[in-house]
């Protein structure tokens, strides 16, 4: 992972570079990195906000030798390197919230974006994408997400050298990838329940059509979210929202 670095001033999104160049052929462990994104992009088609310098934006290309069932583990992965990485350098105590929102003191610090092309059995490319708030202060994370957004530096009270904080999480990521190779996802499901935002707690639970109270279990290795409700009955879930204190 990082031996084909490519760093970027300004760019639209480092997931569409990402893109080009696994198009161009470039291999597993390509790194798009840059220092301000104009049109940052989240999950479910929101926007992305990726100021110049405040925080860590970039993808990875990764090309493993898995089916595309699979992805979702890699997905979970991204989010326990994050979780370790903040860990290591600090005394802050990362949560991950179900499926990859990474949480410090109940607002989010990191979002993780995956996009993949895969052909039947095959993945073909996953563009991982990663976005950490760092060195924001309260007035410059934008207004309507400011109740529920934070920054390693709001939290920590310093700031943070970007360059140095992107090393550490690619050789985190470096190892904690050639352990899931080696042993499987039962390493990265355990590390994840440890920072699971919740586990064992009741919280309502939402999907387009309907909401309901129940208690979050753990993670299954297709990705899923296990749930039981107050009745025992336990359910899997594949994409919903996880509220609380409501
Ligand atoms: C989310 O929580 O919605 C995911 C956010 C992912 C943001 C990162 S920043 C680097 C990469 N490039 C993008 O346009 N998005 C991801």
């Amino acid at each position: 992972v990082g031996r084909d670095i490519f760093h970027y001033e300004q760019v639209s999104s480092t997931q569409d570079i990402a893109h080009q160049l696994a198009k161009e052929g470039y291999g597993h462990g390509t790194v798009v990195v840059a220092d301000e994104q104009v049109k940052g992009k989240g999950r479910m088609s929101r926007a992305w906000h990726s100021k110049r310098n405040e925080g860590i934006w970039f993808s990875l290309l990764l090309k493993p030798e898995l089916p595309p069932v699979q992805a979702p583990q890699i997905t979970l992965l991204a989010a326990v390197v994050l979780a370790e990485a903040i860990s290591s350098i600090s005394d802050l105590s990362p949560q991950i919230k179900w499926p990859n929102d990474i949480l410090i003191n109940h607002k989010k610090i990191a979002g993780i974006l995956t996009e993949m092309q895969a052909e039947q059995d095959q993945i073909q490319y996953i563009v991982l994408g990663i976005g950490i708030n760092v060195n924001q202060d309260q007035s410059s994370l934008p207004e309507d997400i400011r109740h529920k957004a934070t920054s390693l530096r709001q939290e920590s009270g310093k700031t943070w050298e970007i360059n140095w904080l992107i090393q550490l999480i690619l050789e985190t990521f470096e190892n904690t990838y050639e352990q899931f190779i080696q042993e499987g996802f039962l390493p990265v499901k355990n590390k994840w329940e440890k920072y699971g935002y919740r586990l064992g707690q009741e919280v309502t639970i939402s999907t387009m059509r309907k909401a309901w109270q129940a208690t979050l279990v753990g993670i299954e290795a297709d990705g899923a979210l296990l749930t039981r409700t107050e009745e025992g009955i336990q359910e899997k879930l594949y994409s919903a929202e996880i509220h609380w204190g409501e």
